[in-house]
């Protein structure tokens, strides 16, 4: 039975959608990206919503925003995907990694001891959708002596006042956090094989505290996106309406209308499609809780739940290369389990920087042990049964019974 791993949710809604764009005569940016930024907004209650055309790009636009020098420090985790650590490049600063915790998110102990007068910002990954430690993380950056410690720089630096977080939430959308606090900026990525998508593309959510007015901050992200110049195409397609100027050294990172109708037919029916992925949670939990060789990852805790994204299974004591004749066995089924990550000191350009794997044991043991299982929504319960089916025998050849 051939199981990809995570192929879009495309329905007639979502060709519908797509096929209103397309005979509506506009296809980039417009009414499209505007109603999804709002049903954004709605799920994850936050205040301003600027759709973009990848994670990456909304990440690297922010992190500018910010203004990082050279030697300027953002924490990330190791244990992360490459983009996390490519966007402080691409904005001109330093990546400082930190280890992870038992739930693979960022540990907030291995930030608070990362902390130098140069970190600018912290940038935590919810691994596989499931919720980081945010009040504890925001709580870390108002301690009086960390705060001490910042050395404000740019404007946006000293406005804030402290070391800014800027979460990684590729994979949470649809995730549930009752925190007391959240991060400044939330970024979800947006791309082909996530809950909610439009091929390509991102959401940056603004969160920021009194000074900022995200409402103004919202006009002047968007302009950002749009080579900072001050009409956007729908506007200048109106008769008379073609002069513009431009302001400032933007990017040219737009969604288009195109792609947000994908997304926004998708999203609509989104409390149905996540119900789908909880099944396929719940049924592969049901089922590896049966053996000890099993460690399932983290679901729902600490007023925590996880967007059912990807279900990072854990086995117990094998070595990597153990791990990697298990899924050689799972493909022979034609089923398309994965690795959630590849540790960034494990690749050539980041080892080439200085990175060291030594450093960060938990990340690199998660990895060692961890198999991807596939989730989303057109995995009909015989599939289920058949990925679980697919795993156990091959644990049973690989490892024994
Ligand atoms: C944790 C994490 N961060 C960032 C990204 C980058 O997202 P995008 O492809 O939308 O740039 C991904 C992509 O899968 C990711 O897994």
């Amino acid at each position: 039975m051939k199981i990809p791993f995570s192929p879009p949710y495309i329905d007639g809604s979502v060709i519908q959608e797509v096929t209103d764009t397309l005979n509506s005569g506009w296809i980039t940016t417009g009414p499209k990206v505007k109603a999804l930024e709002e049903e954004i907004q709605k799920l994850v209650e936050t205040e301003c919503v600027v759709c973009v055309n990848s994670w990456t790009s909304g990440a690297i636009m922010a992190l500018r925003w910010l203004g990082l020098n050279a030697d300027d420090e953002v924490i990330v985790p190791a244990y992360t995907y490459c983009a996390t650590a490519l966007a402080v490049l691409w904005a001109g600063g330093k990546p400082v990694m930190v280890d992870s915790g038992a739930d693979f998110n960022i540990s907030v102990e291995a930030v608070r001891k990362a902390i130098t007068s140069k970190t600018k910002a912290i940038i935590p990954v919810d691994f596989a959708g499931y919720p980081c430690d945010y009040s504890a993380l925001m709580n870390l950056v108002d301690e009086p002596q960390i705060k001490d410690l910042y050395k404000p720089e740019s404007e946006v630096q000293k406005k804030i006042g402290r070391i800014m977080v800027i979460s990684d939430e590729a994979h949470s959308l649809g995730a549930n956090y009752n925190g007391a606090r959240r991060p400044d900026i939330i970024i979800y990525s947006l791309h082909a094989v996530k809950n909610i998508t439009t091929a390509e593309g991102g959401a940056v959510c603004l969160n920021l505290p009194k000074p900022f007015n995200n409402n103004q901050l919202y006009a002047d992200f968007r302009l950002l996106t749009l080579n900072c110049q001050t009409k956007d195409a729908f506007s200048k397609s109106t008769a008379g309406g073609w002069r513009y100027d431009i302001v400032g050294q933007g990017m040219k990172i737009n969604m288009a209308d195109i792609n947000a109708a994908i997304g926004l037919a998708q999203i609509r029916q989104y409390d149905k499609l996540l119900t789908e992925r909880r099944r396929i949670f719940e049924s592969y939990i049901r089922a590896f809780s049966k053996y000890d060789w099993a460690v399932l990852p983290p679901v729902k805790t600490d007023g925590r739940e996880t967007s059912y994204h990807i279900f990072a299974l854990r086995i117990k004591g094998i070595t990597e290369q153990q791990r990697d004749k298990i899924i050689e066995e799972v493909a022979k089924k034609e089923v398309v389990v994965n690795v959630h990550f590849i540790p960034l000191p494990l690749l050539s350009f980041f080892k080439n920087m200085g990175f060291d794997i030594n450093n960060y044991p938990q990340a690199y043991n998660s990895y060692c042990s961890e198999i991807s299982l596939p989730v989303y929504p057109q995995l009909d319960d015989e599939k289920v049964n058949f990925v679980i089916k697919s795993v156990v025998e091959a644990y049973k050849t690989v490892v024994g019974e």
